[in-house]
């Protein structure tokens, strides 16, 4: 459902059929209308079971594609609360395992409340123009879904889907628990690791005394078990809603890396022409000769498998890699359409109101019968649900379609997204961590034209979401903040 026929049809269109399309030819395009979605994601289950990781994979995949998403923390609440009524009134407040206890009633009213003041945030957040609000709280029982689900009937046009993460796989929680120890959570920063892992663990305990899984027959829900083990889908419906239900079930937190390089310096690039079919400049095919030992150095033993484009010069590339290969028509670069061959001087004269354009918002702008950063994102979804399933994997592709890449794993805003700094002849590995990508860099010593062109003063500035590295979310109204 391209504007442009050529898009699709060029690209083979592995693209999924997308949400509104965009319009605009060699020009700025306008931003999708996703106004009438509104999904209200609430997750179940017990802590330490990856539901704040759940909730963020989930933001970060439906942001890239430009849904309006936002987690609303209970935890997070509770504590902005806390340290309110601490300042005001000055009375500290406790929230050990005790403050958990099902036996105690009058926290667990407070808990209650906490979660429908969220809801209400969440839900008039929705009306506003919010697209998926994520409530990340434990829901544990039948009596607080039914709430949820009484207080979304009342609202007209609002999905309500329940996520539940189940595990009782020791190894999994153990770790999960660790890194609640380790990473300062912020319930934890002033206790000792050894204080801190007792409460949680009685935390936990306090929690499952109660717990109910999901059983209600007629509530939409998505249950995951053992990290992906086996997945529970009911009565899902509608685009979003099975674009939500189709990511998590492809998620999984086995250790991997994923590792980027565009092709070799190409005769193109020497040249200072974008796009094209052509080969490896002599430079070029001395990276493909030298990259096979940077990645087995790097990867020993484990397996890899090696996606390249369809074009000459990443197969080229990948020629000497002793890897399973496969490439992927999504792969190609931005097609530039009636610019494929030119030079950027040449594309200045030829066609000046576009390239100043271009310019002013580099994101939307898409070449004349071919595509914009938009339009690539949107053809890279599959690639992305095929990196979430897959292990070590090197992309052996080009400058903007790395970009792109790149953004979804550090979570980059779509004004910086073309801009992001991809030089030939670097290897990029990232490591997905619990919040967020670790990342080196290995730059081999074979010189290489420079293709990054710097952002021109008065382009488009960065519009919402923010951050690039994670490491662990921090209180700070309801976004994550890396921790210095
Ligand atoms: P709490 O209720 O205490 O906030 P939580 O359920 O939100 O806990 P997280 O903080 O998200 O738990 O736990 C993060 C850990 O969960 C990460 O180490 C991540 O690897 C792991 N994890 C991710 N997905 C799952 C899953 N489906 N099941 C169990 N653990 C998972
Ligand atoms: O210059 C190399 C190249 O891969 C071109 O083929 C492509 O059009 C360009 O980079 C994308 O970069 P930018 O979006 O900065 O023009």
């Amino acid at each position: 459902r391209f504007d442009e026929s050529t898009v699709a049809s060029r690209k083979g269109s592995l693209a999924p059929s997308p949400p509104p399309s965009v319009k605009g030819i060699g020009k700025k395009v306008a931003k999708p209308d996703y106004s009438e979605q509104k999904i209200v994601v609430a997750m179940v289950g017990l802590p330490a079971r990856g539901k704040s990781y759940l909730s963020n994979k989930l933001m970060i995949y439906l942001r890239w594609l430009e849904y309006d998403v936002k987690v609303f923390n209970v935890g997070q609440l509770r504590r902005t609360k806390a340290r309110q009524r601490a300042q005001q009134l000055g009375i500290k407040e406790m929230h050990n395992a005790d403050f958990f206890s099902h036996s105690n009633a009058q926290a667990t009213q407070s808990r209650d409340s906490l979660a429908e003041e969220s809801l209400e945030t969440l839900i008039q957040w929705l009306k506003e123009g919010g697209n998926v609000g994520i409530h990340d709280a434990t829901n544990s029982t039948k009596s607080r879904r039914a709430k949820i689900e009484a207080r979304i009937a009342k609202e007209k046009g609002m999905t309500l889907i329940f996520l539940e993460s189940l595990c009782d796989d020791p190894g999994t929680i153990a770790a999960n628990v660790e890194l609640k120890v380790s990473q300062g959570d912020p319930d934890y920063k002033d206790m000792s690791p050894d204080d801190a892992r007792r409460d949680f663990l009685r935390r936990i305990s306090e929690y499952e005394k109660v717990y109910e899984t999901i059983t209600e027959p007629h509530l939409s829900y998505l249950r995951i078990k053992n990290v992906g083990e086996e997945v529970d889908l009911s009565r899902i419906n509608g685009y979003l809603s099975s674009r939500i239900a189709f990511y998590l079930m492809n998620l999984h937190i086995r250790p991997r890396s994923i590792f980027f390089s565009r092709h070799g310096e190409s005769q193109y690039n020497v040249e200072g022409k974008i796009g094209g079919d052509s080969l490896l400049s002599p430079r070029g095919m001395q990276y493909a000769k030298a990259l096979p030992a940077l990645i087995t150095d790097n990867i020993g033993e484990k397996p890899l498998t090696v996606w390249t484009s369809t074009l000459k010069r990443t197969i080229q590339t990948s020629q000497y890699l002793p890897y399973t290969k496969l490439t992927w028509k999504s792969l190609d670069e931005l097609d530039a359409g009636v610019c494929d061959a030119m030079t950027y001087e040449e594309i200045e004269q030829a066609y000046p109101d576009d390239s100043a354009n271009r310019d002013e918002d580099k994101f939307n702008y898409r070449y004349r019968g071919g595509e914009s950063y938009r339009d690539v994102v949107v053809r890279l979804e599959p690639v992305i649900m095929e990196l979430e399933r897959q292990e070590n994997i090197l992309i052996i592709g080009h400058q903007a379609i790395l970009r792109c890449l790149y953004a979804y794993f550090h979570h980059l805003q779509q004004a910086d997204l073309p801009y992001i700094k991809i030089p030939l002849h670097t290897v990029i590995k990232l490591t997905p961590k619990a919040y967020g990508c670790d990342e080196e860099r290995y730059t081999l010593p074979i010189n290489a034209v420079d293709t990054h062109r710097p952002k021109p003063k008065g382009a488009k500035q960065p519009e919402v979401h923010s951050t690039t590295r994670r490491k662990y979310y921090v209180e700070a109204d309801n976004e994550m903040k890396p921790v210095v």
